[in-house]
């Protein structure tokens, strides 16, 4: 008999954070990295009229799948299966504590330094976006902003802090990256 791992993110302080970020941009076309419930996907669904959602987890896409309006999504790591798609947006609320040893979740791992898999996510998007596009992620004072920071200089990208919320813990920022024109 086969066993299904349901990884699925229950929408929390951070989906909630970025949703109502999300809902203040317009575009065609919108990609979002890591959809798990769909909560990021069904704001996009409001302002874009094409929407497409990746995640590694295949059980929470199938979720998403049951409730679908107008969203496609696959499965697949980062945007590795997009091939030439070309997005105005790409959004991400990527794992992003350090690894905590002998607790594997991938929803919530993003590394040794917790940036590394925000990291993986930008190197896969950066190659997807339009022109005029815009990429729109979360990231927590509990990782390496510091190594996010130099990958973005090292990559000729532009950063923008567009909002931050104080949690009990951690500090959670919403921050734009964009190419220069
Ligand atoms: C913090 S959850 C965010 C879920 C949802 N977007 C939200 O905001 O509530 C991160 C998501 O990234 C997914 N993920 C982790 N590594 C991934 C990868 N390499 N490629 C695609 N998705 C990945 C996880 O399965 C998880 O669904």
């Amino acid at each position: 008999m086969r066993h299904e791992v349901n990884i699925l993110y229950l929408p929390s302080d951070d989906s909630i954070f970025l949703s109502n970020v999300v809902n203040q941009y317009h575009g065609v076309t919108a990609l979002e990295i890591g959809t798990n419930s769909g909560i990021i996907l069904r704001e996009l669904l409001k302002n874009f009229s094409i929407v497409v959602g990746t995640d590694i987890d295949f059980y929470s896409l199938r979720h998403v799948l049951k409730m679908s309006r107008n969203e496609r999504v696959i499965c697949c790591d980062a945007a590795a299966a997009l091939g030439n798609m070309i997005f105005d947006m790409i959004v991400f609320n990527p794992p992003y504590l350090p690894t905590i040893k002998n607790h594997s979740d991938k929803t919530t791992d993003g590394g040794s330094s917790g940036i590394e898999v925000s990291i993986h996510f930008l190197l896969s998007a950066i190659d997807k976006l339009s022109s005029n596009g815009k990429i729109l992620m979360m990231v927590s004072t509990l990782s390496d902003i510091e190594e996010l920071d130099t990958f973005i200089v090292k990559n000729n990208l532009i950063k923008k802090e567009i909002a931050q919320k104080a949690l009990f813990y951690e500090t959670l920022k919403i921050i734009e990256i964009s190419a220069y024109a």
